[in-house]
């Protein structure tokens, strides 16, 4: 550029060279240091502007300035270039190995319950029952209502279940965490038409805690709805489960007579256990010296009301249900001798009782395998 002063001219033509030839971003940093850094050639000329006369800055200012901004823009554009070129440097010259062994990584495990709820729902799969899930904030009249619990009920009682602030219920409902997976069976019955067939495996929450209760724990409900069902059913159905669950053919459950508002008649069933090395396991002779009976379930045929509450006809559709604890099950499955420890999140006990994700539960297989 012919008008420019010669020496802002060279100047621009030795820096643009200095750029030209930087190979790295280290040497096209000490070129922009020299350039524009505080001690710089261009900073410099710049410095120069306040001395000058108002008609001299007019002229020179613009010349200097346009000269900073060239040279930061092609130390950008050199930048950019310089990167791309290491980028395809560093992709020319790393590979990857794909025969190199995988390297050893924490796994996770599956939890008991969990593993235990994919067990029950394999053997009952094997029965024709389905899944089926509910809430587990849970309106007062599922919970209890419906389920023929009245009013009175110690259930109901405010130290036994965790009830939401009134506000929290639509149309004036009280809302509550379920105490149960019984009210899984009314919205079942309420939704699908009989016959009905299925188990609820889930979360449930009750305002206790010690060795043996934990103020959230799991619950299986079972429940079938048919014409012509029997109690002949209900411990036909619970003896294959149990005798799959715990994988022995010598296992033998007694019935004992109880109430629960929601069945009648009720029974409470007990599974008979033997000693072995000095501790208890299901199966064997409950009658032997070392035997005895442990409470498992309770159960029984659904109460007519119930059928009636969810709309259906007593008179043509009965059944059984029964209800279970799933810490319990996988407690005296897999000998566990603290509730506690389930919801500790302990990594030692998850490593030591947890499993493999790919030990999926089929009958086919063994269900515990
Ligand atoms: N809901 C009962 C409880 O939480 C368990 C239960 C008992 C469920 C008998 C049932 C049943 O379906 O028939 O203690």
């Amino acid at each position: 550029m012919t008008e420019d002063p010669p020496d802002l001219g060279q100047l621009k033509t030795d820096l643009c060279a200095a750029i030209d030839v930087a190979a790295s971003i280290d040497a096209l940093e000490a070129v922009r240091v020299h350039a524009l850094g505080k001690q710089g050639e261009v900073t410099r000329l710049l410095k120069t502007l306040g001395g000058m006369t108002p008609e001299e800055r007019k002229a020179e200012g613009p010349k200097i300035n346009g000269l900073r901004a060239d040279i930061a823009e092609a130390i950008e554009s050199k930048k950019v270039a310089i990167e791309a070129d290491e980028l395809e440097a560093r992709l020319a010259s790393e590979s990857l190995d794909m025969s190199l062994p995988p390297r050893e990584t924490p796994r996770g495990s599956v939890h008991p319950v969990s593993q235990v709820m994919d067990e029950l729902a394999e053997i009952f799969a094997d029965l024709g029952f389905a899944v089926a899930t509910g809430p587990e904030i849970e309106d007062d009249w599922h919970n209890f209502t419906a389920l023929n619990i009245p009013e009175s009920h110690p259930a109901r009682a405010e130290h036994d279940t965790f009830y939401f602030p009134e506000e929290a219920g639509e149309d004036g409902k009280t809302m509550l965490l379920r105490t149960h997976t019984s009210p899984v069976q009314i919205r079942t019955m309420m939704n699908e038409e009989p016959p009905i067939r299925i188990i609820a495996p889930g979360r449930t929450y009750r305002s206790d805690s010690d060795a043996t209760h934990t103020p959230m724990f799991h619950q299986v409900e079972g429940l079938v709805i048919d014409r012509d069902i029997t109690m002949g059913h209900l411990k036909w159905t619970l003896e294959t489960f149990v005798k799959a669950f715990f994988e022995r053919d010598d296992i033998v459950l007694r019935l004992r007579p109880s109430y629960f508002p929601f069945t009648e008649p009720s029974a409470e069933v007990d599974v008979g256990y033997s000693l072995k090395d000095g501790k208890r396991i299901i199966g064997g002779d409950p009658n032997a010296e070392e035997g005895g009976w442990m409470e498992i379930l309770g159960s029984g045929m659904v109460n007519r009301r119930v059928i009636e509450a969810c709309g259906l006809d007593p008179d043509e559709w009965q059944g059984f249900a029964f209800g279970c604890g799933i810490d319990r099950l996988a407690m005296l499955k897999y000998g566990m001798d603290d509730l506690r420890a389930f919801f500790d999140g302990d990594q030692r006990w998850l490593d030591h009782y947890g499993f493999s994700a790919l030990d999926v539960p089929t009958l086919s297989a063994g269900v515990g395998a």
